[in-house]
């Protein structure tokens, strides 16, 4: 499935929907689409991205039914019960959430520090329904949940993804072994001694996690 197909797929039933960094609005068109929500807002900090969604919603924005938001984050959506942040750094998707209360629910897909993505919303009280990596060409991290409800994770949990380690999928297995043969070519190659450790402190760890996945197979 590719990256955009998989984020839809997550996204629940909900009076309210904003997709927040729209830009091309793919997934708000299937949302209304699908009588996934009320209505929709598409909102992007940035005009020229913007123009896409609207130019691709433009009968629905003409039907009341979408409402397109040139701002920063969550800034002009107070009222959405769900909000997709996609395709963001995990920290700039982190400042986004902090400027706010939490969403009813959301779905978040960074393309990065997704650990700080985790360590905030459970900070918060968030709840985590699903955490899990997928592949469409690279590796994506989906993290779908609710603001309420409060939630523990372990510290590997918040490395790597809960469900990840529940019920590992063959992306996550192909995800640690891709990072091991990263991790052994950077040891091959001359190393200072205290990042050569730290390196094989990552390597042992991602080893030990894929051999426990291989026995579980
Ligand atoms: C890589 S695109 C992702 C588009 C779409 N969400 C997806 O997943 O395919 C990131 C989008 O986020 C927008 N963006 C970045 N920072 C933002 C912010 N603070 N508030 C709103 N939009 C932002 C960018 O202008 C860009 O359109």
């Amino acid at each position: 499935m590719d990256r955009i197909s998989v984020i839809c797929a997550h996204i629940p039933g909900c009076r309210v929907f904003a997709d927040i960094g729209c830009d091309h609005g793919y997934c708000t068109a299937y949302v209304l689409e699908k009588g996934l929500c009320e209505r929709a807002y598409v909102s992007d900090i940035s005009a020229a991205c913007l123009k896409k969604a609207e130019t691709l919603l433009a009968a629905e924005i003409a039907a009341g039914r979408c409402v397109p938001v040139c701002a920063d984050g969550l800034d002009g959506v107070q009222d959405a019960d769900c909000v997709l942040i996609a395709g963001m750094g995990g920290e700039e998707i982190v400042r986004i959430l902090s400027r706010a209360p939490l969403p009813e629910r959301f779905v978040l897909q960074p393309m990065h520090n997704v650990e700080k993505v985790r360590r905030h919303l459970l900070a918060r009280g968030a709840h985590i329904e699903e955490d899990f990596t997928f592949e469409d060409g690279k590796f994506y991290d989906l993290i779908v949940g609710r603001a309420a409800g409060g939630d523990a994770y372990s510290d590997f949990e918040y490395r790597y993804g809960r469900d990840n380690l529940k019920s590992p999928s063959a992306a996550f297995l192909r995800k640690l072994r891709k990072e091991a043969d990263v991790l052994r070519e950077a040891l091959a190659a001359d190393v200072k001694r205290e990042q050569r450790e730290a390196l094989l402190e990552r390597l042992h760890e991602s080893e030990a996690i894929i051999d426990a996945i291989e026995e579980r197979l």
